[in-house]
């Protein structure tokens, strides 16, 4: 296993007040598998990306759990250890490229700069090597690239230089958090699939947070299901989109367009918003949206059982199936 991630919680502290933003966050990954993260906006996507990165900002701290990684805990490790875990055995790829490349800074520079630390390569091998991977994700005339500076590229050519940079150090793992959405769908579709074509090919894990299950059905052998700070269901993603069991899940396959659904079929959207952190709801966190709710789900919580193939955390999964 490369990464283990076991009922990890995420709590923020606000005074003397604790709220817990992401419970019982349990899901594996194995070296070269991608697994993909879903849900709409601030169902803890990011929040359980950024705990295992040892990110989190200062009011935020994993209140319980473990994050497995190559026999070591990571919310136990020290700073240190994280420093030198981070960038060298796991990268991180964010939405907006321009927010992690620098603007003053030439992309052969940003691209040697980790190799030259973690790798320890001589400059000149560290060169032969940025431009060995900006071949790698497809950027022609890689010589001139090297020179130049990131508001010179196009915005496409950004996010291949990010992933670039990420994969320069030979990560085992990479986590990849809405990679794409600056891009138009085309473009999206090409470097979601450049991703994960490189880290199935140098065995490396990726993890794709995105709201977007249509582009992920093509990536991912997992899916994981987020709602509300919860893991509401998780599977093999041919089993998910065959069989998806969790009214939300349904709702969200209902709300992406389909490759292989008549054309003329209306996109559903979920009604209702999202919950906030702060909102107290009895029961299940989804039963304000749910239109197949139950006595049991306004007053007791259902939950995963993450040791399931094809786990769902619905009271009346069974009935809808
Ligand atoms: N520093 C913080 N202080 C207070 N609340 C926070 C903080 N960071 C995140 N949250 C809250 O925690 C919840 C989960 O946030 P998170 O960023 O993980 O969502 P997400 O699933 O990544 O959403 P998006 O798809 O919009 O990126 C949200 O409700 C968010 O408002
Ligand atoms: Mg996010």
């Amino acid at each position: 296993m490369l990464l283990s991630v076991q009922d990890l919680a995420i709590d923020l502290k606000r005074g003397t007040e604790l709220h817990r933003l992401v419970s019982n966050a349990s899901w594996e990954l194995e070296a070269g598998e991608t697994l993909a993260i879903v849900g709409e906006s601030g169902s803890g996507k990011s929040l359980t990306a950024l705990a295992v990165m040892g990110l989190l900002a200062d009011e935020l701290f994993p209140a319980a759990g473990r994050v497995l990684f190559a026999d070591q805990d990571l919310l136990k490790v020290t700073d240190e250890t994280m420093r030198s875990i981070r960038g060298a055995e796991i990268a991180m790829v964010f939405q907006e490229p321009m927010t992690s490349l620098n603007p003053v800074k030439t992309i052969g520079f940003q691209l040697c700069e980790g190799m030259l630390v973690h790798l320890k390569l001589s400059r000149s091998q560290a060169m032969a090597r940025a431009l060995e991977l900006l071949e790698k994700v497809g950027i022609s005339d890689a010589q001139t690239r090297l020179k130049q500076y990131p508001h010179q590229l196009s915005g496409g050519m950004r996010q291949r230089i990010v992933i670039a940079i990420a994969l320069a150090c030979k990560p085992k793992l990479i986590l990849a958090d809405e990679p794409t959405t600056a891009l138009d769908v085309t473009i999206q579709a090409q470097i979601l699939t450049l991703l994960s074509r490189l880290c199935s090919e140098e065995g490396v894990g990726l993890v794709l947070i995105t709201h977007n299950l249509g582009i992920v059905a093509r990536h991912a052998q997992r899916v994981v299901v987020m709602y509300g700070g919860r893991i509401v269901e998780q599977a093999d993603t041919r089993e998910l989109y065959r069989m998806p069991r969790h009214p939300y899940t349904q709702g969200l396959m209902r709300s992406v367009p389909r490759i292989d659904s008549d054309r003329h079929s209306q996109l559903q959207p979920i009604s209702g918003a999202p919950p906030d952190p702060f909102d107290v709801i009895h029961g299940c966190r989804f039963n304000p949206r749910c239109q197949h709710t139950t006595g049991q789900c306004m007053t007791d919580m259902p939950l995963l059982n993450s040791t399931d193939e094809h786990s769902v955390a619905c009271w009346n999964w069974q009935r809808l199936a």
